[in-house]
């Protein structure tokens, strides 16, 4: 602990450990259900490192989604502890956390979570309005994002006037429009054809190697999963690399 450091502005402790980008410490998460207290995950631990890619596998109703959840921050252990870039993270405050989601972290999801009224390029846009920036920056942002995920010419187009495979690439650019460390992505080919996601498949294995974004991807799809770096199964609510 001789490196721990104290930060007065959110009083948290940093911990210096390996370069893990992600750490959980023998997580468990029970949810009450009536007078039944129902466990799902089970001292989960776990190190991620950046740069690297991982997929998450397991039958249905296994925990993927809720170990996802965990390291997104969206939801919170029943005990253990969570460290985002060696800073633990498990007790902080709602809004500590949500200003470490919005900076660090791009989630995709199966089923791309598009507002639909707002074009894809101002859906790309939206959470660096909410971090404040100006519409017009913001803007030119979300076009050199939608250009990267090769949507030039649908940037004006609502998501329903869009396929699957183009909806999931603007959930895409809007994940990575704030430069996350990290991508998180709950079944992101689940409503697309086997062609549609491989493209997708693709798209989010050159972001990894390319330009480094950590890659933690929950899926049914074989392939995909041998395509990752890692691959996690979780099971009886434990984990288990093969
Ligand atoms: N809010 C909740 N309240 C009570 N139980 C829940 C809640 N969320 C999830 N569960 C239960 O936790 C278990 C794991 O759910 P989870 O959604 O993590 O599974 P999953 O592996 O993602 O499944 P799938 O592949 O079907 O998406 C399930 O048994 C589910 O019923
Ligand atoms: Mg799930």
């Amino acid at each position: 602990m001789d490196d721990a450091v104290f930060n007065e502005e959110n009083g948290q402790l940093t911990i210096p450990t390996d370069r893990s980008l992600i750490q959980l410490n023998e997580i468990c998460r029970t949810y009450d259900v009536g007078t039944d207290p129902q466990p799902v995950l089970h001292q989960v631990s776990l190190s991620v490192t950046r740069g690297q890619s991982c997929a998450i596998v397991g039958s249905s109703g296994s925990g993927k989604s809720t170990l996802l959840n965990i390291i997104g921050l969206l939801d919170q252990p029943t005990s253990g502890h969570i460290l985002l870039d060696g800073q633990d993270i498990t007790h902080a405050s709602p809004e500590a956390r949500a200003i470490t989601r919005n900076q660090t972290i791009g989630f995709v999801f199966q089923s791309f979570n598009l507002l639909p009224r707002l074009s894809a390029l101002d859906n790309v846009a939206l959470p660096l309005l909410y971090r404040g920036y100006e519409r017009q920056a913001a803007r030119r942002a979300a076009q050199r994002e939608i250009e990267r995920v090769g949507l030039a010419k649908r940037a004006h187009y609502i998501p329903a006037d869009l396929s699957g495979g183009q909806r999931q690439r603007v959930a895409i650019a809007r994940a990575l429009i704030g430069k996350p460390a990290l991508l998180l992505a709950d079944e992101p080919t689940g409503n697309l054809d086997s062609g549609t996601a491989k493209e997708i498949l693709s798209l989010l294995l050159s972001l990894n190697r390319e330009q480094g974004v950590t890659l933690v991807v929950v899926t049914h799809d074989e392939r995909m999963a041998q395509q990752m770096q890692r691959c996690l199964r979780v099971e009886d609510g434990r984990l288990h690399e093969s």
